[in-house]
């Protein structure tokens, strides 16, 4: 068969491929080098703002200097949004939405300024960038992001999320280098605006705050199931359809924009007076949460997990495939998540830990590697460390900086397997340790690099992390950590879970062994930890069962309502700020002075 220009272009060895996230929530950057990513990161881990949107400038030049390489290096930049994919079905839009076409103009005049605000963050002349960008549709990046970086040769991929070049859902078969898209869903009809114009009815109303809601519905009863398969119908076989009647955004466009200043994403209300005449009065900010609002959370987790599972039957139905690779915002529902093996005839399940839209930054590069190159697979993501790592020296200095010894700490340099010991001895203790090892975590949980670990048998863990630390709502669970080899003797289920992208039930006998992470279900949000994935982390697991002859630790994002810490000062002042008792930085094991 004739080779297209591309794949002969896609046959130079060390091809650099930088993938770029931009004016979107969750801005982020990624480098693919000869096939293997080497960094992904998200802009909010240098900026400090949580999901920050914007141009991911930071996060670009962390990812050129990781891989080595300047700008003028860089043969590709993918850029996960096509302004013409669907452009029939916008223009209609825009003609009966005013404020809609405004909004699309300057989402446009953004992304053609791309390559300008890449050599404005860089500080270099046109001329040095010789890269040849690519729009890859929103959608297509999502399915690259996770089929790609996947163990399988072949696999059914399915994307759904809010909305991303005005699709919000999108199927296909991955085979080898190539994927095959089957059929999408369109704007207005997306999973994720029902999420989050259900979310926003509970009174939660910042951007990310979905999961909140997720965690309230294991305390509530599907009460009003009837009502909400018509808020979500289903499209015999053909997906889902919204019942509109119930939603804004249809007639006055999503409302996304995010805060010039600090470049927060916001989102406008999403639910029409109708779903408020039909469910009651929604809920104040500062209302109490009451058994009606558990049980809606609960209902429209039900609906939502009824719809995605006729959707991936279909899938299954139609693709035949064992093994099904998801992305998107609704990717990250791990308790719908955790019961595909149940409620699908799919026997694998691959969710890469940035399912989300920083996702796109990986989707994007792998894409443009694969699908337009044409070049071979030679990389699977197992573990989730792309971002920025910190030397020994580095992690000396900022402990020195900061004075802890002067202020009555106890500050020791150990041997790697003695500070693990020290560590686990403290987590035994009922200690809240700090535990900032390596690169950082890709994607918006902490996976044992840059985690608060505290006792999993002690159920009054999860209220003293609350109250100390996290100052999270209290219906909110905490994620437990297992040795990936016992996990069929704590959990229902063993198929390794790398990413905290499912939850397992906690096997019934279990449950009052690790009550602090178990949640109110009987489920829990696990990390399965493998050796080979972290074995540092796997070292203080194992250091942990050895004293208490349980191999499971909560595992809590170290940060404290900010994005999770990235580099050593971070950790230090959230260290300091929260009052943890322990905090292991590489082999710097740093302890409050005792009686404080
Ligand atoms: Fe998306």
């Amino acid at each position: 068969m004739a080779r297209t220009k591309s794949e002969r272009e896609g046959e130079k060895s060390g091809v650099i491929i930088l993938g770029i996230n931009a004016y979107h929530g969750n801005a982020s950057a990624a480098m693919v080098c000869d096939g293997r990513l080497v960094a992904a990161v998200e802009e909010e881990r240098f900026n400090r703002v949580k999901y920050a949107a914007g141009f991911p400038a930071a996060a670009i030049r962390y990812c050129l200097a990781e891989a080595g390489v300047g700008i003028e290096d860089v043969d590709h930049v993918a850029i996960p949004r096509n302004p013409w994919a669907r452009i029939g079905t916008k223009l209609l839009y825009a003609m009966r939405m005013p404020k809609f076409a405004r909004e699309r103009a300057k989402v446009i005049a953004k992304f053609t300024g791309i390559p300008e605000a890449l050599r404005e963050a860089l500080g270099v002349e046109a001329a040095k960038i010789r890269a040849k960008f690519h729009r890859i549709e929103h959608h297509q990046a999502h399915l690259a992001s996770t089929f790609y970086v996947s163990p399988f040769e072949q696999a059914a991929v399915l994307s759904a999320d809010g909305l991303g070049d005005f699709a919000s859902t999108m199927w296909a078969t991955g085979q080898g280098r190539r994927m095959q898209v089957h059929g999408a869903i369109a704007f207005p009809h997306s999973l994720g605006m029902y999420y989050t114009a259900l979310t926003q009815y509970l009174g939660f109303w910042k951007f990310g705050d979905e999961y909140k809601v997720m965690g309230l519905a294991a305390y509530g009863e599907p009460t009003q199931i009837e009502e909400f398969r018509r808020i979500v119908k289903s499209g015999n076989g053909k997906g889902f359809r919204l019942g509109l009647e119930y939603f804004t955004h249809h007639r006055d466009g999503p409302d996304m924009t995010w805060h010039e200043s600090d470049k927060t994403p916001v989102l406008g209300r999403l639910f029409a007076d109708y779903l408020t005449e039909r469910l009651g009065p929604m809920r104040g900010v500062d209302e109490p949460v009451e058994q009606k609002h558990r049980d809606i959370a609960a209902t429209m987790q039900a609906r939502l997990e009824e719809v995605l599972f006729e959707m991936l039957r279909g899938l299954h139905a139609r693709t035949k495939q064992k093994a099904v690779c998801l992305a998107g915002g609704v990717a990250f529902n791990c308790v719908a998540n955790g019961k595909i093996f149940r409620e699908t005839p799919f026997e694998q399940v691959y969710v890469q830990p940035a399912a989300g839209d920083a996702g796109l930054a990986v989707g994007a590069a792998f894409y443009v590697e694969h699908q337009v190159l044409g070049r071979p697979r030679k990389f699977v993501m197992e573990h989730a460390y792309w971002g920025p790592g910190f030397s020994e020296e580095q992690i000396r200095a900022a402990v020195r900086n900061s004075r802890l010894a002067e202020q009555g700490y106890r500050v020791r340099e150990l041997a790697e397997e003695e500070a693990a010991r020290v560590a686990a001895q403290h987590v035994a203790d009922g200690k809240i340790l700090g535990w900032f090892q390596g690169r950082a975590e890709w994607g918006p949980r902490a996976l044992g690099n840059r985690s608060i670990v505290a006792d999993a048998r002690r159920a009054e863990m999860k209220q003293i992390l609350n109250e100390r630390i996290k100052h999270r709502e209290p219906f909110r669970p905490f994620a437990p950590s297992v040795l990936e080899e016992a996990t069929g003797e704590y959990f229902e289920m063993s198929q390794p879970s790398p990413f905290m992208t499912q939850a397992y039930p906690v096997r019934p006998e279990k449950r009052d062994v690790i009550p602090a992470p178990t949640h109110v279900d009987g489920t829990g949000r696990l990390q399965t930890v493998s050796q080979r994935a972290n074995p540092k982390y796997w070292r203080l697991i194992r250091e942990f069962a050895n004293r208490t002859g349980v191999p499971v630790v909560l595992n809590t994002s170290f940060n404290d309502n900010e994005p999770i810490v990235c580099r050593p000062e971070e950790a230090i002042d959230c260290f300091l700020r929260t009052k943890m008792d322990v905090l292991a930085m590489g082999n710097v094991v740093v302890e409050k002075p005792s009686g404080d």
